[in-house]
């Protein structure tokens, strides 16, 4: 199954990363340039026991990719997962706050 996960942080990632490892093939976006950079380098920004091994069999074997085009990755999918921030803004800030997060994310991936 074709599956977009949308923020690759801690959440996203390791989630995108076990779908593959599970037999999906996975797009994980992010908006952040540098991260999905590296990610396609190989350099895991997080770490979790395993993570890194699994992340790269996974592109090794094309299941997992990394992207910033939410569009196109939507348009490719299935089912998409939204991982972008939320909770930690929403307490440090307001709540409207950690909402238009997930609904900018949502619009752009229409
Ligand atoms: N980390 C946890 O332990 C945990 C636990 C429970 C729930 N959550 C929830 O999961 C969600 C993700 O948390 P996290 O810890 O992975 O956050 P994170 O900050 O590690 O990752 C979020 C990612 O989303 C990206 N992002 C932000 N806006 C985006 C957009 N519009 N499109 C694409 N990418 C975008 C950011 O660049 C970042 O890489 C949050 O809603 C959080 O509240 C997290």
């Amino acid at each position: 199954m074709k599956v977009a996960v949308v923020g690759t942080g801690y959440v996203g990632l390791v989630a995108g990363t076990c779908f593959a490892q599970t037999g999906n093939n996975v797009i994980c976006v992010d908006v952040d340039e540098e991260k999905i950079e590296k990610l396609k380098q190989g350099v895991i920004p997080i770490y979790e026991p395993g993570l890194e091994e699994m992340v790269k069999q996974n592109v090794k074997e094309d299941r997992l990719s990394f992207t910033t085009d939410i569009a196109g990755a939507v348009r490719e999918s299935l089912v998409i997962f939204i991982a972008v921030v939320w909770a930690v803004l929403t307490f440090a800030l307001r709540w409207e706050t950690g909402v238009a997060y997930l609904v900018g994310a949502a619009t752009v991936s229409k």
